[in-house]
């Protein structure tokens, strides 16, 4: 008899994040769907002000189908969400050693529901959103001192890109975040298109 092999991680949740609504095993009943002025006023309710306008910003490049806002919905309530891009990154860096490659920004969840994989159900939704658009990396950055956040991507098949300049990078972003980040961050990458294996022990070759 021939046994199947078993599901990564990665592909259960993704089967999961696919059907738009699933229950994971914090328990939360998580929808991810792409975002409505009406969720991030909710969503300034929880997070931060700058959280606000930067995704309200963000929201514009639905207009031009050129990025989206996600968001993650409990209930009713929206709780978390993130910014894909696939026009040009922000970071003149990445534009130049990954061109092409969409970036995730500002991946965030409501405090109180952190650590039930709403996160990570966030991300993979995003993952495959940007797959089916016929996207083989997916990119973003993270602050060197973010050891959590590096974690949670690096077991959904993160790396630090080892191409030159895309670490410890401090570009200036968007002028309402007030110019420079002070904390130095590094650019991980990710495929889409090849079988992802579970790397608990942290990260495995660059992309
Ligand atoms: C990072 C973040 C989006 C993760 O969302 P989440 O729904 O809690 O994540 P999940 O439940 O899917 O995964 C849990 C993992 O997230 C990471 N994590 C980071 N901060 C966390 C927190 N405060 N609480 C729980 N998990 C956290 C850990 O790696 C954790 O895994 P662990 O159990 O091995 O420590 C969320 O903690 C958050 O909004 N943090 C503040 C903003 C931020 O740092 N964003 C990342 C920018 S690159």
């Amino acid at each position: 008899m021939t046994r199947r092999p078993r599901a990564s991680a990665r592909d259960r949740h993704a089967a999961l994040a696919n059907s738009q609504r699933v229950t994971l095993a914090g328990q939360v009943d998580v929808k991810i769907r792409r975002a409505q002025p009406h969720d991030l006023d909710r969503l300034s309710a929880t997070l931060d002000r700058d959280d606000h306008a930067y995704y309200l910003d963000c929201m514009a490049y639905q207009d031009t189908d050129s990025g989206e806002v996600v968001v993650a919905v409990v209930g009713d309530e929206p709780v978390g969400a993130l910014f894909a891009r696939w026009s040009d990154a922000d970071e003149p860096e990445v534009i130049e050693h990954l061109p092409k490659v969409p970036m995730l920004y500002r991946v965030v969840v409501r405090a109180d529901v952190r650590g039930r994989k709403v996160g990570t159900t966030m991300v993979l939704a995003t993952m495959d959103r940007l797959r089916e658009r016929g996207y083989d990396r997916v990119a973003l950055g993270v602050d060197q001192s973010n050891a959590g956040a590096r974690r949670l991507y690096e077991r959904l098949g993160f790396v630090v890109s080892d191409a030159p300049g895309l670490r410890g990078l401090r570009t200036a972003l968007r002028p309402h975040e007030n110019g420079v980040r002070t904390a130095p961050y590094d650019i991980l990458v990710a495929r889409l298109d090849a079988p992802f294996v579970a790397r608990p022990d942290g990260p495995g070759d660059a992309p």
